[in-house]
């Protein structure tokens, strides 16, 4: 089991103008697996504040993973992938790398997006795009891999035993 929070990015949702459904997207698919939403915030597209935040949840030492929504594209405003670079001590690629390429299989805008990837302390921090559809999309494609991505990190996993069942679809994120 791991621990996850989650955190909204939008200037709209913040305000109270824009009902956050690709938080409740995470939410739905961080339920389909042995993991569970312990904190959630929506917060400005602003470098600091997001940087404040991850920080804080990364340093309580209860959150495993944060799941970041939004503020990923070309808009002026887009700085959630420095906010992530700003605070994290070692980038993990692999996540974004993978989004991407699976996305740009359903939209050429997939490469529109700037999410990356990285790891404060013991904490994953993995950026998503901002709207439900792409959350869906890229969280699908990178389920298979969190169980073990959260064992590693945490030491728990003394050797890459299980990745031929997961790449063979025998565990479907749990
Ligand atoms: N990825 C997937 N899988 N599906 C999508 O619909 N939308 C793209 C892209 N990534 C999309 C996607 C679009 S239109 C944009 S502008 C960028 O993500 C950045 O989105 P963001 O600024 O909301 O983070």
């Amino acid at each position: 089991m791991f621990t996850v929070s989650i955190l909204t990015i939008s200037d709209k949702g913040s305000q109270g103008k824009r009902e956050d459904k690709s938080g409740d997207a995470i939410r739905e698919i961080v339920s389909q697996m042995d993991a569970r939403v312990v904190d959630y915030a929506i917060v400005p597209d602003e470098r600091d504040i997001i940087a404040k935040k991850l920080t804080g949840w990364a340093d309580s030492g209860k959150v495993d993973m944060v799941i970041t929504t939004g503020g990923t594209g070309l808009a002026p405003r887009d700085v959630t992938p420095e906010a992530t670079l700003d605070v994290v001590d070692r980038i993990a690629p692999g996540f974004a790398e993978v989004m991407r390429a699976e996305s740009l299989k359903k939209t050429p805008h997939a490469m529109l997006s700037r999410a990356v990837a990285g790891i404060r302390k013991k904490t994953l921090i993995i950026n998503l795009p901002g709207s439900p559809k792409a959350v869906r999309e890229c969280l699908e494609v990178i389920m298979p891999a969190l169980p073990h991505a959260m064992e590693t990190l945490k030491g728990e996993a003394s050797e890459c035993a299980d990745t031929q069942k997961v790449v063979e679809g025998k565990t479907r994120g749990k």
